[in-house]
C-alpha cells in the first residue's frame, strides 16, 4: 500500500500536533535549564556501577534482569530518605519515596492525582515551564500569586485566596519552588514558609513544594524545606538528581501522604525509573555527595560572579534589575517597564545569545506582565562567556533599540 494512512478522524481530542522541539544552543547560551557538562562526575558514575557490579553482581544482575519495584531502586529510596533528614531535617521512610522519572514525571503523577479539569490551582506569577505546561495538559487554571525579590508574600497570598474564595474561586492547591526559584532565583525566608504554612492550613490548600534546586547552593545555608516545617500531610515534596548531578540520569522522587501516594503512582505507566541509572547515583552519590558539592559549588559561584559583574559593568545604565540568587542557575533580568525584550529574542539568539523570555514563565499566562523580564542561565557556559555573553547582550539589547 502506497498511500499514507490518514489519522485525522483517529487521534484524541486531547493530542496536539506540537513540534519536536530540538534544542539548539547559541553561542553564549543563556537559555539552558541545567549546569555544565563538564561538572558531570562520568568518571565517578561509571566507578560507582563498576564497584557495584563487582562487589555484588548476582544482585545487580537479578535487579536487571526484571522491572525496577513501582517506587525505584530500594537502595537509592534508602539513601535519599537518609538525605531528606540529615540534609532538609524531616523524616521519611523509604517506601513513602517514589523515584520517578525526573522530577517532571513526579509533578506530573501528583497533578493528575489532585487535579480536576477546570480546577484553579495557585503558583508564583513568573514560575517554571514545565510545570505550568502540565498543569495545563490536565486542564488546569493557574492563577499566579504576587512575589517579591524574596517570593511569594504571604499577606497578599491571603488576601488573594480570600478574595478568589469570595467570588465562588476557591483554589485547590499552591505549587511553590521555594528555594533559588525557578526563573527568579529567590529564596523564600523561614518566617514566609511558616506564615504560608498557617495560610495553608487555614484555607485547607496543599502545598507542592519543589526543591529542585536546594543542592546548588553557594552562598549561606538553605531555609528549611515547608516540609520539615509541618508534618501533618499538607506538604507534598517533590525533588531531583538532575541539577545536583545531570538531567540525563531522568531521576527524581516525590514523598506525600500514603494515600496521595497510592493515587499518584495510578498514573504512573509502567514501573519505577531506569535501575541502572538509580545504581549509578546511590553508588556515586552515598561516597561523593559532599565532595562533588564542594568541587561543584564553588566554580557555581565563579560563574554567578561573572556574570553579575558584566550586568553591573553593561547593564547599569539601561536602568535594568536584576536578582542575587544564592545558588540554584537563574539571574532575573528586570528592564525598565514598556522594553519588549520578548519579541527580539529570536533575533538575539541568531545574533549569539540565548535567553528565555519572561512572558513564558507567566502562571497566567497573559501576555501583559513578563515583557521586560529574561532568565538568564548562568550555570551553563564557563565564567568568562558569561561575562563575554552579558557584554554582547547589552550591545544587541542597543542594536535591536530596547536599550540606550
Ligand atoms: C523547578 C523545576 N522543577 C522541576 C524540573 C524538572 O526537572 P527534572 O525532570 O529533570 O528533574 C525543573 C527543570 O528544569 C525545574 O526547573
Amino acid at each position: 500500500m502506497s498511500n499514507k494512512f490518514n489519522y485525522d478522524a483517529i487521534f484524541s481530542k486531547k493530542s496536539s500536533d506540537n513540534p519536536i522541539n530540538i534544542v539548539s544552543h547559541a553561542k553564549y547560551d543563556f537559555a539552558v535549564a541545567y549546569p555544565a557538562p563538564e561538572t558531570l562526575p562520568m568518571d565517578g558514575l561509571i566507578q560507582s556501577l563498576a564497584t557495584a557490579m563487582d562487589t555484588n553482581s548476582e544482585k545487580v544482575s537479578n535487579e536487571m534482569a526484571y522491572y525496577p519495584h513501582i517506587l525505584g531502586s530500594v537502595e537509592l529510596r534508602e539513601f535519599t530518605s537518609q538525605k531528606l533528614r540529615d540534609e532538609r531535617g524531616f523524616i521519611v521512610d523509604k517506601d513513602q519515596i517514589v523515584l520517578t522519572n525526573g522530577s517532571g514525571e513526579a509533578i506530573g503523577l501528583v497533578i493528575q492525582a489532585l487535579t480536576n479539569p477546570g480546577d484553579i490551582v495557585l503558583a508564583e506569577e513568573f514560575v517554571y515551564m514545565g510545570t505550568l505546561n502540565q498543569f495545563r495538559k490536565f486542564g488546569a487554571e493557574v492563577v499566579g500569586i504576587k512575589i517579591d525579590d524574596k517570593g511569594i508574600i504571604p499577606d497578599l497570598l491571603d488576601k488573594q485566596i480570600s478574595d478568589m474564595i469570595t467570588s465562588g474561586r476557591k483554589p485547590k492547591y499552591l505549587y511553590t519552588i521555594p528555594e533559588h526559584q525557578n526563573p527568579t532565583g529567590s529564596s523564600l525566608p523561614k518566617s514566609r514558609r511558616e506564615e504560608i504554612l498557617n495560610i495553608a492550613h487555614k484555607y485547607d490548600l496543599p502545598i507542592l513544594e519543589d526543591d529542585c534546586y536546594v543542592d546548588l547552593r553557594y552562598e549561606s545555608v538553605p531555609e528549611p524545606a515547608f516540609r520539615a516545617l509541618d508534618d501533618s500531610g499538607i506538604v507534598i515534596y517533590v525533588a531531583s538528581f538532575s541539577k545536583l548531578l545531570a538531567p540525563g540520569l531522568r531521576l527524581g522522587y516525590f514523598t506525600g501522604p500514603d494515600e496521595l501516594i497510592r493515587r499518584s503512582l495510578d498514573f504512573r505507566v509502567g514501573s519505577g525509573p531506569n535501575q541502572f541509572a538509580a545504581i549509578a547515583i546511590d553508588g556515586y552519590l552515598r561516597n561523593n555527595q559532599e565532595s562533588h558539592k564542594n568541587n561543584f559549588n564553588p566554580l557555581l559561584k565563579e560563574k554567578y560572579q561573572y556574570m553579575n559583574k558584566s550586568l553591573v559593568e553593561n547593564f547599569s545604565d539601561f536602568g535594568a534589575e536584576w536578582s542575587n540568587p544564592e545558588g540554584g542557575c537563574y539571574i532575573w533580568l528586570k528592564m525598565p517597564e514598556g522594553c519588549d525584550i520578548s519579541s527580539i529574542r529570536d533575533k538575539v539568539f541568531s545574533d549569539g545569545v540565548g535567553y528565555i523570555a519572561g512572558t513564558n514563565f507567566e502562571a497566567d499566562a497573559s501576555g501583559r506582565i513578563g515583557h521586560n523580564y529574561a532568565r538568564l542561565c548562568f550555570a551553563f557556559e564557563s565564567p568568562e562567556k558569561n561575562r563575554d555573553g552579558i557584554k554582547l547582550l547589552a550591545d544587541l539589547f542597543k542594536k535591536y533599540r530596547v536599550a540606550n
